[in-house]
């Protein structure tokens, strides 16, 4: 199959609508042409994969204390949950997908290496949480073809909310589209935050960044899932976010609702390497450069370069 790039690539062939053709199947001495957006039926898959993991993770909440759980590092569990959830979400994806690549957490990188599209997949966001019968956990699953995430979807199965963006879509919340919110100064915004919990390396440079995000905004929140913290924003009920050294699947499908619902994100210095640096900062235009001018500040050398990946690998993890 090939795709072509409806920006760049004129699309001519036999049927061309408007010049536009989005695929080309190919079977023995025969094309096909696909009309239209072929991520929509890639979205409508995600959207049952992240459904059914979420049935099978609310299925839990009342036997957490019969789970099985062990340590994969510092402060940072896996449960049969977050397994299982993973396996019905890769199952149903690869059965209608045999040919696309996996970047999930429990399971890694898998599928085609060469693949053009990669699912990212977060099965269970925000563990900690769930283990603790705290209802802030989330989902996540997002597609990334040719160095765009396209598709996103972020389910909390407790308030069985569905966000769900398209790249040039715009961003939904079940079937509601969202927005971010318009504030454009600190006083009365509400921030949400993660805590850098698992490399206290960043102590110093997060607290002096927290401290002056404190000072003069209405409350700052940690609510534990990333997934969650960025569909929160995208829906305008968070101003604005920021996080150290978050990994690509608990942000890939947030960062797109985030920007399909007319927010910036960023890394920590402006640029938009923010799922290699795992560093993430978002809100609206107007508030997103002033987080960025007090983060701006206590930045290190380690902020500015290390990756969470890199990091992992360099510890044989
Ligand atoms: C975690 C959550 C949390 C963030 C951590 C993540 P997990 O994901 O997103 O909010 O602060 O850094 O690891 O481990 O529960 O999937
Ligand atoms: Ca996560
Ligand atoms: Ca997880």
């Amino acid at each position: 199959m090939r795709i072509f790039d409806s920006k760049t690539e004129p699309c001519a062939g036999i049927g061309t609508k408007k010049g536009k053709i989005l695929a080309e199947f190919n079977v023995g001495l025969t094309a096909f042409y696909f009309y239209g957006d072929l991520m929509d039926p890639m979205l409508t898959i995600a959207v049952r994969a992240a459904r059914a993991a979420g049935d099978l993770i609310v299925r839990y909440v009342d036997r957490i204390d019969t789970l099985t759980i062990s340590p994969k590092g510092r402060n940072d569990f896996v449960s049969e949950v977050d397994r299982q959830a993973e396996q019905e979400i890769v199952g149903i994806l690869r059965k209608a997908y045999p040919d696309h690549a996996f970047l999930a957490e429990e399971g890694g990188r898998h599928g085609l290496p060469k693949g053009e599209f990669t699912w990212i997949i977060d099965p269970l966001d925000g563990t900690t949480n769930f283990l603790h019968g705290f209802p802030q956990f989330a989902v996540s699953i997002a597609l990334l073809y040719r160095g765009n995430i396209e598709c996103g979807v972020v389910y909390d199965p407790m308030r069985q909310e569905l966000f769900t963006a398209k790249r040039g879509g715009g961003a939904m919340l079940n079937d509601r589209r969202v927005r971010v919110t318009k504030q454009k100064v600190f006083t009365g915004a509400l921030l949400g935050t993660g805590f850098p919990f698992k490399d206290q390396r960043h102590n110093d440079a997060y607290f002096g960044m927290f401290r002056d995000l404190m000072k003069d905004t209405a409350g700052i929140r940690r609510a534990g899932s990333a997934a969650l913290d960025l569909a929160w924003v995208a829906c305008g009920r968070m101003d604005g976010f920021w996080e150290i050294g978050l990994m690509p699947w608990d942000i890939a499908a947030g960062v797109l609702l985030v920007l399909e619902a007319g927010g910036i994100v960023t890394d920590f210095e402006g640029g938009t390497k923010y799922l290699e640096t795992g560093n993430v900062l978002t809100a609206n235009p107007k508030l997103h450069v002033l987080m960025e001018d007090a983060i701006r500040p206590h930045l290190t050398e380690a902020l500015r370069y290390k990756t969470p990946l890199a990091d992992k690998a360099a510890e044989g993890g």
